[in-house]
């Protein structure tokens, strides 16, 4: 550390800043930000000195990339923090005071995620990438809680299968076109169950029909068997480049209770050949399981962490209808955990989380800064994605008549069978193909973008809709949500707030009534 860097380090501890946790040399995409602040999407930099400084191009570059990401960069020469202390002070006091999350008022309880670099598309803009979603249907066994497409089958003719999804890719490429492709996605009923031959020929036949984004990731999800562990290093080699596992509980009486194929040890063997595999790990854990505590649950969090990864998917036990265990709950076999045990689960989640260096960046999901999911980050704000598959869904905006494009709701035939059958005989499965309302086109815009702690640009949401966000919610509704501390906005971007987030569909039903 500079003796300038260490000075604005202790100007940060000063008791007017207390609200803004800033950190140390965060990496953003990539670059490494100096000091950032969650809460208030600020870096503050610290340059060499007014006098031929070296670093003058890079850093403007640089600011441009962090800008458009939707941070605010304050620069501030070393001279500046050495000799001009109260400056430097009053500067950081107010960009705080302008920034979207504090500016409202709102101490969020844990700090906001950092907006991570976005490989789907600069704002505003009509949708020049892609990202590609793969289902595949087939379990080895149906856990209990589950409601997915997923299904099991004794046998698989998995010729039929390669060529089928080989073929659906083809005809969706045709009519999405030669876009670049940030991200794709292998999920289901886990595709580790998928031979990586196959996988390996959908990279391939993608790379041919899309333009590949020098840092595309691909994503494949797993189950932590040891069977399937045994695949990983086939799935690197066919161009996977980050794992996603289903860990679900890290004991062996959760993972009995949830009906898993695997024991907490060999869950955690999973997790060390999945790091040895691919440069980027993701998992999955379920709680507010019965009888579950906070303490526990901060432990196993705490233990999750140990392993190395860099992006935990966590999600709260819901009872889905057509699973056994809603079948159980009816019959009064099962209880979840009373809503304040619930309550007090998430608070652990967002505390042990925030404090680990993985805060939330969407309801569910937890990460370093810059190892947010790509692809889910496709969904969350509204981009572009061909889904291919049993059940698989798909957003494609056609520049055509309207200034935003005309954007499709796509889906695809659900049951396997089906699916295979359409294929093989007309080249894809298509089962919905509708053109979305502007409307329809807002709602889907804010449900997705109100998901993410960065929010909504608001010029996403005219982009999409036609029309400025004021046309469309009446003053008073918005009034209202502001005020109850659920949404924050400024002349940028809406956002909703961690207590928003976790009364999201409520929220909309208001903002959108
Ligand atoms: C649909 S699954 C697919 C992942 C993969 N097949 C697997 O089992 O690991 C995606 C994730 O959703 C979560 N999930 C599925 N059903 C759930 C439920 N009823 N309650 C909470 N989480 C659930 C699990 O954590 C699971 O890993
Ligand atoms: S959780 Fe995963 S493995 Fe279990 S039934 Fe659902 S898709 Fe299959």
């Amino acid at each position: 550390m500079t003796d300038a860097e260490r000075a604005l380090w202790r100007l940060l501890r000063d008791r007017s800043l207390q609200r803004a946790k800033f950190r140390r040399q965060v990496p953003i995409g990539r670059y490494v930000a100096d000091f950032l602040c969650y809460e208030a999407r600020l870096i503050l930099e610290v340059d060499g000195s007014h006098h031929g400084d070296e670093r003058a191009p890079i850093d403007a570059e640089r600011t441009v990339w962090l800008e458009s990401q939707g941070f605010r960069v304050l620069r501030f020469w070393n001279s500046d923090v050495l000799l001009a202390r109260d400056a430097v002070l009053t500067a950081v006091l107010s960009a705080l005071e302008s920034a979207p999350v504090l500016a409202s008022g709102i101490d969020p309880p844990h700090p906001a995620a950092t907006p991570p670099p976005s490989p789907a598309r600069g704002e505003g803009e009509t949708h020049p990438t892609l990202g590609l979603y793969v289902h595949w249907p087939f379990c080895k066994a149906k856990c209990p809680y589950c409601d997915f497409n997923s299904h099991v089958r004794e046998s698989v003719d998995q010729g039929r299968w390669r060529a089928a999804l080989l073929a659906e890719l083809e005809h969706y490429a045709r009519q999405a076109g030669r876009r670049r492709l940030p991200s794709i996605f292998f999920g289901g009923g886990p595709p580790s169950l998928m031979p990586p031959a196959t996988v390996a020929a959908l990279i391939e036949r993608a790379r041919q029909l899309f333009a590949f984004d020098p840092a595309i990731e691909i994503t494949l999800e797993a189950n932590p068997t040891s069977a399937e562990a045994g695949a990983f290093a086939g799935f690197a080699a066919a161009g996977v480049n980050r794992l996603s596992l289903g860990v679900q509980a890290l004991d062996d009486a959760s993972l009995a209770f949830l009906g898993r194929q695997h024991s907490a040890a060999e869950a955690l063997a999973a997790v060390a050949l999945a790091r040895r595999a691919v440069p980027r790990l993701s998992f999955d854990l379920i709680y507010a399981r019965p009888g579950q505590t906070p303490a526990a649950w901060a432990a196993e969090l705490a233990r999750a962490l140990e392993e190395g990864t860099e992006h935990l998917s966590l999600y709260q036990l819901t009872l889905e209808e057509n699973t056994v265990f809603h079948a159980r709950a009816r019959r009064g076999e099962l209880a979840l955990p009373p809503e304040a045990t619930q309550a007090a689960l998430y608070e652990a989640t967002q505390e042990t989380l925030g404090r680990l260096g993985l805060p939330a960046y969407e309801i569910s999901n937890h990460a370093r800064p810059g190892a947010e999911s790509r692809h889910n980050l496709v969904y969350w704000r509204y981009g572009d994605y061909l889904g291919i598959g049993p059940g698989a869904h798909g957003r494609l905006t056609l520049a055509n008549a309207t200034p935003q494009g005309e954007k499709l709701a796509l889906s695809q035939h659900r049951a396997p069978e089906v699916w295979l059958e359409r294929v093989e005989r007309e080249g894809h499965a298509t089962r919905t193909r509708q053109v979305l309302a502007p409307e329809e086109r807002l709602r889907e815009c804010l449900l997705m973008g109100l998901r993410l702690a960065e929010g909504v640009p608001l010029a996403r949401v005219a982009a999409e809709s036609g029309r400025p966000l004021a046309d469309w919610i009446a003053p008073a509704r918005l009034s209202a949500a502001l005020e109850a501390c659920y949404l924050t906005l400024d002349e940028a971007r809406v956002a909703a707030t961690a207590e928003g987030r976790q009364r999201l569909d409520a929220l909309l039903k208001h903002l959108l009534a």
